[in-house]
């Protein structure tokens, strides 16, 4: 693997004003919690000072300059994450407020649309919260029953499981692309077509993967995709939902009001085409445009790049952390995961040792990062977690694995 050169991701770097902050103690922050939010870059930031500064109204409903700008702006924005999953038309990329929202709609929408009792919902053990708590409300609704894919020993997907536990009555398959803990990922286009040889629908829940892998929703057969504009590099408070066109279409809406009406009767009304069905009222406007600019950031950079850089970040922090008495990592091999790191170290709570890290610039989670049924598994109430993004160097990598060994030091374990 050919090295990624410092200056190439000191440019990079520049392009980020917080990462050119220092903390209250003048230190260089290393921020390793991209899983949870991604800093911005200047060009989204910019962007949203842009709508604001100039141009902002409320979309769809403004005949005049402005409102058709805001218009203009958020079909550019809707045809760039079409581009950028690389789905059939921009009628099939709804804005919603996050990967949350997202998997909310599609649980209450097309769970009530096809769930009756004794169908099954197949999740795994490493989905995050929005991933199984809207099923389980669904569940209780129709009679719907959740199987869970269990890990393998290596704590990686069990793909033979996955095939055994899907049937006829398997009606809806949804599972992470990247464990938010693990960073394990799945063979989404096997699972695609298994879902499919069963007549289920297979939904991916790409909150962390997308930012580190290429997604091709058409090659990888995905009929409904959900992620979060924040954990790209753009605006929080804006998310996306995919969804082939005609399931969209088959698919009744979640949210009633404004914009997703065709006519309102005094007993019903009729709905709009898609994407509007779901977009009932106002949309998260200037977030929703601004998430252009953070989608093409990561193209010009590209996954050629992330991956390979993603990486070596990756194997040295495995290579570091392995080294350090106590330290237990969870997850698969380095080559079979993405850029996410959880760990504890024996004798340290994860929230002393988080707080401990802070106190050296180095900003990680720590508890059960939204996935409990994860951590029962794993057999501890909470872990450590260090996600990288397309900004982290060496260098940081090396920062955190120094703060590990203080922690230590302050916590009389060495
Ligand atoms: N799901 C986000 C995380 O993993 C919030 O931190």
């Amino acid at each position: 693997m050919a090295p990624v050169s410092f200056p190439a991701i000191e440019l990079i770097r520049e392009r980020f004003p917080i990462l050119q902050q220092s903390d209250s103690h003048g230190r260089h922050v290393v921020y390793l919690d991209n899983g949870a939010s991604a800093q911005k870059p200047k060009c989204v930031i910019d962007k949203e000072l842009e709508v604001y500064s100039n141009y902002y109204a409320n979309a769809y409903r403004g005949v005049y300059e402005f409102g058709q700008r805001i218009e203009d702006e958020l079909e550019l924005s809707r045809q760039s994450v079409c581009n950028f999953i690389g789905a059939e038309s921009k009628e099939e990329i709804v804005f919603t407020a996050g990967t949350t929202m997202t998997l909310n709609l599609l649980a209450y929408a097309w769970g009530s649309h096809v769930l009756e009792p004794n169908d099954e919902i197949l999740l795994s053990r490493m989905e995050h919260h929005a991933n199984i708590v809207p099923w389980q409300m669904i569940a209780q609704k129709t009679g719907a029953k959740i199987r869970y894919v269990p890990l393998d020993e290596q704590h990686r997907f069990d793909m033979p499981a996955f095939e055994k536990l899907i049937n006829s009555k398997t009606r809806i398959v949804s599972l992470t692309g990247m464990s938010n803990v693990l960073g394990a990922t799945i063979p989404v286009k096997r699972v695609a077509e298994a879902a499919h040889s069963v007549g289920a629908v297979f939904i991916l829940d790409a909150a962390q993967s997308i930012v580190h892998q290429q997604i091709d929703v058409v090659k990888q057969q995905v009929d409904f995709l959900a992620f979060s504009g924040h954990k790209i590099y753009g605006p929080s408070g804006v998310g996306i939902l995919y969804g082939k066109k005609e399931l969209l279409e088959q698919m009744p809406p979640f949210l009633g009001g404004g914009h997703m009406i065709d006519r309102v009767f005094e007993d019903h009304s009729t709905w709009a085409a898609v994407p509007a069905k779901f977009e009932a009222g106002t949309l998260p406007i200037a977030q929703a445009i601004a998430l252009r600019p953070a989608i093409v950031l990561i193209q010009e950079i590209g996954f050629e790049w992330i991956e390979q850089h993603e990486r070596e970040l990756l194997v040295r922090a495995t290579e570091q952390l392995q080294e350090i008495p106590g330290l237990k990592i969870y997850g698969p091999d380095v080559r079979e995961k993405g850029a996410i790191i959880s760990f504890t170290v024996e004798g340290a709570h994860p929230q002393d040792l988080a707080f401990l890290l802070n106190r050296h610039g180095v900003c990680v989670r720590h508890g059960h990062h939204c996935a409990m049924l994860l951590h029962e598994i794993l057999d501890v109430s909470a872990t450590v977690r260090a996600s990288f993004g397309l900004y982290n160097t060496l260098q940081e990598v090396d920062r955190l694995a120094e703060a590990i060994q203080q922690a230590r030091v302050k916590l009389r374990l060495a």
